[in-house]
């Protein structure tokens, strides 16, 4: 039986290790020709080795699937570049890419270096921007259109000491969304993912994390975005944590107030309380429970 993914050509970044690597596997398991592209890197992004997407290579081929490393850094344009030229020049297409690469640098906010802050944007959202980039132009063009899958986090919406990581992963969420709206008329998908799995980078976590799964529970929801079958879904924001999967709301105003003509800064302290007042999402109240959980010795759950 013909696989969920079969001939379709597709790269995944960070394909060397954790999340990537299990969905480098899985799309090839179902019919995909992988480029498995690593730049093989520390979690904070140092030591670079081609033997990681390499390996990862070898594992599929010995499965009896079809793929080629690139160790190439998502973070600079010519990168990104590569990893998609490897693809064409390799099976003359490219139907999907999966940007799963990232590092860490966590500190906190007041502490934060402009090299922790540079890093990790680079990595995250740069390295989104440079492979789907250089995908899209190809796609644009080919009979079929692709489909894109980044990935985020939960921390997009606030953590403490990730202002860098939480802030680029907010990116992707708008970076993602704003391909959707392009590309939509040119057959090309964007979506992301916000995983949970234990993976080196899940260890390092400053918080406990409520929640946990494995790297393969969260390879089938990218297959099936990448696959034929998933193609009517774009600018959507999944959650995907053990046998879980979740869908993100869409960003929207919740509450409006108006003021004949102007407001003042007299009127809007008279009002705003008591008419929009503040959307707190949950984010205040859960880092008070965070931090009672912390002053009574408890484990905290993020
Ligand atoms: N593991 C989780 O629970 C979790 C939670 C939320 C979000 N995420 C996100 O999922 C993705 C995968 O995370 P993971 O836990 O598998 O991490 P990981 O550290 O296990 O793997 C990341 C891979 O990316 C590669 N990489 C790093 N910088 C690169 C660069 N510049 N160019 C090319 N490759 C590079 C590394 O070599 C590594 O193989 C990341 O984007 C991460 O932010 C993970």
């Amino acid at each position: 039986m013909a696989g969920f993914l079969q001939d379709k050509v597709v790269a995944v970044t960070g394909g060397g290790g954790g999340i990537g690597r299990a969905v480098a596997l899985a799309a090839a398991a179902e019919g995909a020709r992988v480029v498995v592209a690593d730049i093989g890197v520390s979690m904070a992004g140092s030591d670079p080795t081609s033997e990681v997407a390499e390996a990862v290579v070898r594992e599929i081929e010995a499965a009896g699937g079809e793929a080629v490393a690139a160790a190439d850094d998502v973070s600079q344009m010519s990168g990104g570049e590569h990893i998609v030229q490897t693809a064409v020049d390799r099976w003359g297409r490219i139907d999907g890419v999966v940007a799963v690469a990232g590092i860490l640098r966590e500190r906190m906010f007041f502490n934060m270096s402009e090299d922790e802050w540079d890093a990790v944007v680079a990595t995250h959202l740069k390295g989104h921007f440079t492979v789907f980039r250089a995908a899209a132009a190809v796609m644009r063009k080919q009979e079929g259109g692709g489909a894109l899958v980044a990935f985020t986090s939960g921390a997009f919406a606030g953590s403490v000491a990730q202002a860098n990581y939480a802030a680029a992963k907010g990116g992707i969420v708008s970076l993602v969304r704003s391909i959707a709206a392009g590309m939509h008329r040119y057959g090309v998908t964007a979506n992301a993912i916000a995983p949970i799995a234990r993976t080196r980078m899940s260890a390092n976590v400053p918080q406990e994390l409520a929640e946990m799964g494995e790297a393969e529970d969260v390879a089938p929801m990218v297959v099936y975005l990448l696959s034929d079958q998933g193609r009517h879904v774009t600018g959507q924001v999944y959650t995907v944590v053990g046998s879980k999967i979740a869908v993100w709301d869409q960003p929207q105003e919740v509450r409006a107030v108006y003021t004949s003509g102007r407001w003042t800064p007299e009127e809007i302290a008279a009002r705003l309380d008591s008419t929009v007042g503040q959307e707190r999402m949950g984010l205040i109240d859960r880092l008070e429970a965070l931090r009672l959980a912390a002053a009574s010795g408890d484990k905290p759950n993020a």
